[in-house]
């Protein structure tokens, strides 16, 4: 894995952004994988500014993002959905039809993930996959104890994922149980990946990932095994 250090947070969103724009840049049509939460906001910030300066365009590319709650309507203000249109797409060259996430009020849902996890694998894999992670070592939303062969797939929330994400809904009440996420299979698949960790409460998890033992109870530690990881992180592990 390549670790690149940083400053603070807005160097972590300069530096993504810098490896981001490259991909665009050196890619005819790429196909993007993408991350909500916290930590990639100031990134998309930045993107925004690039595609308005003219140096990058998203025409080309498909965008795939990693999950979407169950039972959200995309106008909801926490959905992923909502998220990806306020915080990216509403300010650059995507169109909509290019840009993905699982469908998280199909009434079939594992018909759903059959046909996210086929629609990726058809587009040729994620050329460049943008993660975050969570405390408990989660990517995407697959939980610790998922399988490291896991495709798209159903997940039922942690209550410690409901407790952290629940400053975006206005209670915890109103946090879905459950989401749709690309599997660890999938997330392997990608050519390229980026990991954004950012901040004190991530610590632990981070040295666990660099040097802990690859185990499905660390789903992020499985990254160890991919060929082509960038971490960057403002924490010093
Ligand atoms: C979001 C996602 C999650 C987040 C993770 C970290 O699409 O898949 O794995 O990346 O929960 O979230 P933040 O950045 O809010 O700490």
């Amino acid at each position: 894995m390549n670790i690149i250090k940083v400053e603070n947070k807005e160097a972590l969103s300069i530096k993504a952004k810098e490896m981001f724009v490259d991909v665009l840049q050196n890619t005819v049509a790429p196909i993007l994988g993408l991350a909500t939460g916290s930590t990639p906001e100031g990134m998309y910030k930045l993107l925004i500014e690039s595609y308005q300066n003219g140096d990058i365009s998203f025409k080309n590319a498909l965008a795939f993002n990693l999950d979407e709650y169950v039972g959200l309507a995309p106008d909801h203000p926490a959905s992923y959905r909502y998220y990806m249109q306020h915080k990216l797409y509403n300010h650059v060259d995507t169109k909509r039809m290019n840009t993905f996430l699982p469908n998280g009020l199909a009434e079939d849902l594992d018909a759903e993930c059959i046909t996210y996890e086929k629609h990726i694998q058809e587009a040729g894999n994620l050329d460049f996959l943008v993660l975050g992670i969570g405390e408990n070592g989660h990517i995407g939303f697959n939980e610790p104890g998922t399988s490291f062969e896991s495709r798209t797939h159903i997940v039922t929330l942690t209550e410690n994922t409901r407790e952290v994400n629940a400053r975006f809904f206005d209670s915890i009440d109103e946090v879905p149980t459950e989401a749709l996420t690309m599997g660890l299979g999938t997330i392997m698949d990608a050519k390229q990946i980026m990991l954004l960790v950012q901040g004190e409460r991530k610590r632990e998890i981070l040295k666990k990932v660099i040097y802990g033992e690859v185990t499905e109870e660390v789903p992020a530690s499985i990254l160890q095994k991919h060929p082509n990881v960038t971490i960057i992180t403002d924490l010093d592990v």
